[in-house]
């Protein structure tokens, strides 16, 4: 099976004070500003090849607006309207947005709005496209290269993992089971790394984290002093997950809105050989932070 969706493209994430929320995703995550329009600032981190990943947006609450996946091809985008025509999911067509082309806009069965697009201006990365050095200079907070994935809330697990299975074609790297051997939580790919998306138990529409790659466990405690500095709020971490192995930190914006950043190269990589790991819900404490084997209080309660 080809793979057709090459990132997440997109997360939109709800600001309650939008001067106040830009300052710390700026300067203390450190991505960079594509533009601000309106209510709405356009960022992204400084690897991203295309105009932005995260658009932040003042909101009454907080939380997920979007997500969005970026396909391969342009011919993909066709394919996965005929998916989604063949499955009887009402969806909308999005003739354009800010800098991007035409959409496919649906809801998924965990009660988010979900994007596929192809075209999005490319704009490049911080680095020249001739004799580039390996990272720029100048970089401010943490400064993640790029936005590697999400994790959102379903009231029914099952259902929406098989959303994404079935009709979208992700497949599953690791998922929690119950004693009846039903997922309760899945990680669901289609790039070579072990999640673009991750499914745990909660409301609809809830949004659990969007994570940051830093390039290695060293880049990850400088992300942690960095927060520190800033007084930033941290949920957990530096740690390590035992799904996906990936090297964490989890924290929080000012408004409320958990992020993480995630050791991308301390996580496996996939390729289409690699089967479904199985956890068992007796060991969820280390299927999630696997050195204190334990979940905290907030890994379950506390989302936007
Ligand atoms: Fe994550």
């Amino acid at each position: 099976m080809p793979y057709r969706i090459s990132r997440l493209g997109i997360v939109e994430i709800r600001s309650l004070d939008l001067d106040r929320d830009l300052d710390y995703y700026l300067n203390v995550l450190g991505l960079q500003l594509t533009a601000r329009e309106g209510k709405t600032a356009y960022l992204k981190g400084w690897d991203e090849r295309h105009a932005y990943s995260v658009a932040l947006t003042e909101a009454e609450r907080a939380g997920m607006v979007r997500l969005a996946f970026r396909t391969v091809d342009p011919e993909d985008l066709d394919y996965y309207e005929r998916r989604l025509r063949q499955f009887s999911v009402k969806y909308d067509v999005i003739s354009e947005d800010y800098r991007r082309g035409r959409a496919l806009r649906f809801i998924v069965p965990s009660g988010h709005t979900v994007e596929l697009y192809n075209e999005m201006d490319y704009t490049g990365n911080l680095l020249p496209t001739v004799n580039p050095a390996p990272w720029p200079e100048g970089l401010k907070g943490i400064a993640p290269p790029r936005l590697d994935h999400t994790l959102v809330t379903a009231p029914e697990p099952p259902k929406a993992i098989q959303f994404f299975q079935e009709v979208l074609e992700f497949r599953v790297s690791e998922m929690l089971v119950n004693p009846e051997g039903v997922p309760v939580a899945a990680w669901l790919w289609q790039r070579p790394a072990p999640h673009d998306i991750a499914i745990v138990p909660g409301r609809a529409g809830g949004f659990h984290h969007a994570a940051f790659v830093v390039d290695s466990a060293d880049a990850l405690f400088r992300a942690a002093d960095i927060l520190t500095m800033h007084k930033a709020r941290i949920d957990y971490g530096p740690g390590r997950h035992g799904i996906t192995r990936g090297a964490t930190i989890y924290f929080f914006d000012p408004s409320g809105n958990r992020l993480e950043t995630f050791g991308g190269y301390t996580s496996y990589q996939m390729d289409p050989d690699c089967r479904a790991i199985k956890w068992t819900m007796d060991q969820i404490g280390p299927a999630v932070f696997y050195y204190s084997q334990e979940l905290n209080e907030t890994f379950l309660s506390v989302y936007t």
